[in-house]
């Protein structure tokens, strides 16, 4: 590799096409060596695809690409990585039922020097990796019993793994808490000062800034522009890439009066076996109609396993009263809480909200479907008609109604898993981390739509791994550190610091 180009990578006019949508037309994107490259835009702009042709999943229309000074195709990922580019993917792609070690190393299995798999070192290279990310994962765990947040941290010790110099994070934060992210911008920065390059996808804008030293801007496919993070504002980013003003909406709803819609008493969950501690220890709280209640917490600690429980989709046993306007419930599956009144949507999308196999407008409806049906038949027409309004709602952008739900961006997968609970017209809401992924316009919009929701009498149980988020649209917060209730703050008396010192039992 030529070690004297200024540009670890340039693309020049790259298009790409799938039917019906031109997700990049002509993008330009040159990347300094050693810089770290944020990319920014609105859900379905073209960042994925674009960092997907960079490392060899997709093959470009049109355009070419030049790492180090060198043009180069890529016809698989591993050209890509034999160039020295790597992806953390914004869509998990591990194999679930491999251990972490296993994972970190598919397809280059370290080998003894008779050719036989040698995993001891595998375990101990994957074990150095999580260290360094501070991740209390162990190789030897199998990686589908791991949460969305620590899937991620596998993948990015996968990327690390290969000593890539040119390292691309697509939404690499995304299911990580504020303190694992803190890790990962600590990790970045010893990966910068090693020399790699790094191209990296957020919609968190003060990470952008604080870790970025150039920003390139992308809307509708096209390149906006490339500017010093020194010279420019998160105002002025968001804008270029919304094309409009987005106002901040102001929360300022009536402390909740209403009637108290669920009460949860003593929830416990059994840990899964003998070595895990509790899983949840003793958890109570109520929600009343109008109401949002926030749970903050750090990874693990318990904030997904009470949504589960209530919702029925727990893996394992649960003790403890629900009581669901007043009366007594114990789900043991989703569909008997969606059927009296209770949804959740779960954190993890690829794995629990979208059905790959279905399109748009199936996915919407699958829960609502009974409303369709005339004499006896499903009717399309009127099918489409009850899944326009949410669309519409919430803005979801798709190539078309029947376009296989895989085909959307990220952000519009799950603004699609939201419209399709919200079409079940129900009481109390549960939203596992709901704006993960998704850019700050449709996070407005779905701030506004949990209002109006509140406004209807709805109560809403949230968590988000973004305390300004929870801070924002809670009007009580409940704090949780190992299966515990560690603190409960009303809107007026919480702040970062407390349900910081709470989280982390300081
Ligand atoms: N495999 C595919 N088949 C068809 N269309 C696709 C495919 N992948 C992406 N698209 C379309 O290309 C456009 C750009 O999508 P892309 O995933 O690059 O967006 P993004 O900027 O990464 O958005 P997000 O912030 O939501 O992740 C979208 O309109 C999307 O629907
Ligand atoms: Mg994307």
């Amino acid at each position: 590799m030529n070690k004297l180009a200024e540009f670890a990578v340039v693309m020049k006019g790259i298009t790409k096409q799938f039917p019906g949508v031109v997700a990049l037309d002509g993008v330009t994107l040159r990347v300094r060596r050693g810089e770290v490259h944020a990319i920014c835009g609105e859900n379905g702009a073209g960042k994925s695809t674009l960092m997907k042709i960079l490392s060899g999943v997709h093959r470009p229309d049109a355009g070419e690409l030049e790492i180090a000074g060198q043009t180069v195709q890529f016809h698989s990922t591993r050209d890509a990585e034999n160039a020295g580019v790597a992806i953390i993917h914004q869509e998990l792609e591990l194999v679930e039922e491999l251990t972490v070690a296993a994972n970190v190393f598919l397809g280059r299995e370290p080998r003894t020097r008779f050719g036989l798999l040698n995993d001891a070192i595998a375990r101990r290279k994957t074990g150095e990796l999580l260290d360094l990310l501070e991740a209390s994962i162990s190789p030897v765990e199998m990686t589908g019993g791991l949460r969305v947040g620590d899937q991620q941290l596998v993948e990015i010790a996968k990327a690390l793994s290969l000593h890539a110099s040119i390292i691309v994070m697509d939404e690499p934060t995304s299911a990580l808490t504020d303190a694992e992210a803190e890790r990962l911008e600590r990790t970045i920065s010893t990966l910068r000062q090693q020399g790699c390059t790094i191209l990296y996808i957020s919609h968190k804008m003060d990470e952008v800034f604080r870790l970025a030293d150039r920003i390139t801007i992308l809307r509708d496919g096209c390149h906006v522009c490339t500017v010093d993070k020194e010279g420019t504002t998160a105002s002025e980013v968001t804008g270029w890439m919304v094309g409009r003003e987005i106002t901040e909406h102001s929360f300022r709803r009536q402390q909740a009066t209403g009637t108290c819609l669920l009460e949860v008493e003593n929830l416990c969950v059994a840990p899964q076996d003998s070595r895990q501690s509790g899983q949840l220890d003793n958890v109570s709280f109520r929600v009343h109609a109008g109401e949002v209640l926030g749970i903050a917490g750090l990874m693990g600690a318990g904030r997904t396993e009470v949504l589960e429980a209530i919702f029925g989709s727990s893996p394992s046993q649960c003790q403890g009263r629900i009581l669901l306007e007043g009366e007594a419930v114990s789900f043991t599956h989703p569909s008997d809480a969606c059927n009296a009144g209770l949804v959740m949507v779960p954190e993890d999308r690829k794995r629990l909200g979208i059905f790959a196999n279905l399109n748009v407008t199936e996915n919407i409806s699958i829960c609502s479907l009974f409303h369709a049906i005339r004499n006896g038949l499903l009717s399309k027409r009127i099918e489409e008609d009850i899944v326009a309004d949410p669309i519409h709602q919430i803005g979801i952008k798709a190539p078309s109604l029947t376009a296989n739900i895989s085909e959307l961006s990220g952000g519009n997968q799950q603004k699609c898993i939201i419209s399709r609970w919200l079409l079940t017209k129900p009481r109390v809401l549960l939203l596992d981390d709901p704006t993960r992924g998704i850019d700050v316009g449709a996070k407005a919009e779905l701030y506004e739509l949990i209002e109006t929701l509140c406004q209807n009498g709805l109560a809403v149980i949230l968590t988000s791994s973004e305390l300004p988020e929870l801070l924002k649209l809670a009007d009580r917060i409940i704090v949780m550190a190992e299966g515990r209730v560690t603190a409960e703050f009303s809107r007026d008396d919480a702040d970062e610091k407390k349900i910081m010192a709470a989280a982390t039992l300081a």
